[in-house]
Parts: C-alpha cells; structure tokens; sequence
C-alpha cells in the first residue's frame, strides 16, 4: 500500500485524475477465456478453484497477460462467506450457486469464529498476487456487500426481485439485523485481511442495491457498507475503497455522502449526465459501458465508450463496464476497447 511506484489506478481510486484513464474490467477473468476455461478443468468445482491458491493465482493472471489492463482482481467469488460461516453453498453448471436457504434457526447456526480460518487459501492468494504482479498493477481484493450476500443467502439462489429477502427482512427485523451484523463484523475481518495480505483497494459489490424503499434502501444497504468502511478504517487507517451499489439510480448520492467511500461504481444503465450534474465533483467514478455494447464492439461499442470517456474527463475515473464480461464476448473487442481507452487523452 506504501510502494513509491506509481499505479495509475490507485492514485485514481485516491481522488487524482489521469488525462488516459486507468481501466480495468469486472469479471475479467473469466469463461470468456479460453485458458479460464482450461484451468477450471483442473479444479473438481467452482469453489476449490477459489480455494487453490496455485490455480486461483493462475486465472488471476490470465486477462493481464492478454490486455495492457491497470490492475487484476483476486479471483474469488462473494459467496465464498456464506460457505465460510458453514452453509452449503454449491455452483451447480448452467444454473449458478445454489445455497440451503437460511431461515431463523439457521442464522442462529452461523460459525462466524471459523470463517476466517476457511478464508485463508484466499489470503494466501493475495499474498501470492502481490509477488507475482508488477509494482505498477493495482491489486484488488473484494467482498460481497451485506445485502446482496443475504440475497443468496436466504434465497438460495439469484432471483430478480430478491422476494424471499426483502420479505424476510420485512418480517423477521431481529433476525435479519443478526445475519447483517454477522456480514459487516465478518467482511470487515476479511477484507482488513486482505489489505494486510498486499491488495492495494478492495471493493464492495452490492449488485442488488435496486428494488428496495428509502427505508429498505438505507437499513439494507447503505448503513451496512457505512459500518463496513468505518471499521475498515478503524483497523486500516485511510483503507481505500470502491462501492458499486447497482441499480442505486437515485439513491447514488446518499449512497456515496453516507458510507464515504472513495469510488463509486455506476452501473451502465446510471445516466451520464446524471452522474456529472448530481455526485460531489472530487468523487472518483467507475464505469460504465454496458457488457453488451463489448459483446457487439464496433460502432456500437466505441460510440459509447467515447460518450463515457469524454462525460468523466474533468473527474477522476476509471474506465470499466457497468457490470461483469459475459462468457460470449468476442476477445477481440475486449482488444479494441482496450486500445481505444489506452489512446484517449483528455483534454484538462
Ligand atoms: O474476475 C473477477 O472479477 C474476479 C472474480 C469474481 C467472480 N465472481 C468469479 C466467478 C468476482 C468479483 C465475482 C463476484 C460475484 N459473484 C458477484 C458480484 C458481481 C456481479 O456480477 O453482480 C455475484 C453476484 C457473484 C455470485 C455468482 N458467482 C453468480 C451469480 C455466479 C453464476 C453466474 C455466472 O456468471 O456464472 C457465480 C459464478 C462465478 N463467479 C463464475 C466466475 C468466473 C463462473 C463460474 C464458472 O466458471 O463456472
């Protein structure tokens, strides 16, 4: 975190504007890849790829060796707390993770004393990632956000309304409160980890920060991530962080003056000129071309990748999609869009 080496996307993260943006893309290791797909192979599941540290330090790796990308992600996954604090997590293939839902008594079942004991392949991870990685690379490590990990962790799988949850934190507030502290006090403990182990930034992905009242919107996710980056910074004074709360729309501001953190990721359907005109100037932002447009590429791709480019120069930004690469992006227009964001410069 102290290295004299300059990481374009550090100093960003840290409010200090690039004319060439720094870009790095979420999800970017991944099946779109080739070689991913051939690591994946040697793993039994999904989740001892995460907790392999030689494999998960492999397919780290892979996107950088490919593209002049500004800083790798830990490859991971956020449900590997839930699998951490003991429940059964499992990815089937072509369907996603599917969880035993929690109800009361499995909440009170939780093992928060063990989790950081399971965690710790992932540690070695980043450790690992720190030596492997060229000083200029910004290293990422990440969690899930309290209320999109309670999602699935009550669901039992992604749904697009996230009913079960929202119901269940409607009706049952002394359990939720629980499963939400246990989540703070948990990722506080795991990303504070992270930092120690040589991530530079870390990242909370809140990716289902939509559907939810004023109310809902501030219990659910806006005081978790506020409790989180205060204990952060308790434990690792000027810790910093990027909140990227999808799906937030209007509630993007509050989100960003509540929990302090120092990036707020924009979704890619947020409006540009939202973004410029409502967010405190000195915030740095992240994003936000819609996966599809690099799936597509062409006209339709550098268009908008102009139009984003151009609406952030007078902030700090940092280039990325307005959510994670889908496995059928042509790696070419990965190519493309990275030249093009390489050969930008903003005129101060
Ligand atoms: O490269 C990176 O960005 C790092 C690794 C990473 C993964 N998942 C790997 C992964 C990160 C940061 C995540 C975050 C994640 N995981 C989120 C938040 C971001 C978002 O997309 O909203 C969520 C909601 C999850 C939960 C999850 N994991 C789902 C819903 C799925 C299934 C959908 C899918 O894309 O397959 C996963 C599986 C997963 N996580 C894969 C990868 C590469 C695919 C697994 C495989 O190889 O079969």
């Amino acid at each position: 975190m102290h290295s004299a080496v300059h990481k374009p996307m550090l100093a960003t993260v840290l409010g200090q504007r690039q004319a060439t943006p720094p870009m790095w893309i979420m999800r970017q290791a991944g099946r779109y890849l080739p070689e991913y797909r051939q690591t994946r192979t040697q793993a039994k599941d999904f989740l001892e790829l995460c907790y392999t540290p030689e494999l998960a330090v492999e397919v780290t790796m892979q996107p950088l060796r490919r593209f002049d990308l500004d800083a790798a992600i830990l490859f991971s996954d956020i449900l590997v707390v839930p699998d951490a604090l003991g429940q059964t997590v499992r990815f089937q293939v072509g369907e996603g993770p599917v969880l035993e839902a929690l109800d009361e008594k499995g909440i009170d079942a939780l093992e928060p004393s063990r989790a950081m004991g399971h965690l710790a392949p992932v540690l070695d991870t980043v450790r690992r990632l720190r030596a492997a990685l060229p000083p200029e690379k910004t290293l990422i490590g990440f969690c899930g956000a309290p209320w999109t990990v309670a999602t699935y962790m009550l669901g039992g799988r992604g749904s697009p309304d996230q009913w079960v949850a929202r119901k269940f934190a409607l009706e049952h507030p002394a359990a939720f409160d629980k499963l939400m502290d246990i989540l703070v006090t948990t990722s506080i403990d795991y990303l504070a980890a992270q930092l120690e182990a040589g991530a530079d930034v870390v990242q909370l992905f809140e990716s289902w920060a939509l559907n939810l009242d004023d109310t809902s919107f501030a219990r659910n996710v806006m005081e978790p991530n506020r409790r989180i980056v205060e204990g952060l910074r308790q434990r690792i004074p000027n810790a910093p962080i990027i909140g990227f709360p999808r799906g937030a729309a209007g509630n993007l501001r509050r989100y960003a003056e509540s929990t302090g953190v120092n990036v707020l990721g924009v979704d890619f359907a947020t409006p540009l000129e939202f973004v410029r005109s409502s967010l405190p100037p000195d915030i740095a932002v992240q994003g936000n071309l819609d996966p599809l447009r690099l799936v597509v590429g062409g006209e339709a791709m550098e268009s908008q990748a102009r139009a984003i480019l151009s609406a952030f120069s007078d902030r700090p930004h940092i280039f990325n999609l307005g959510h994670g690469i889908v496995p059928e992006t042509p790696i070419a227009h990965v190519e493309r869009l990275v030249d093009l964001v390489k050969s930008w410069e903003a005129r101060a």
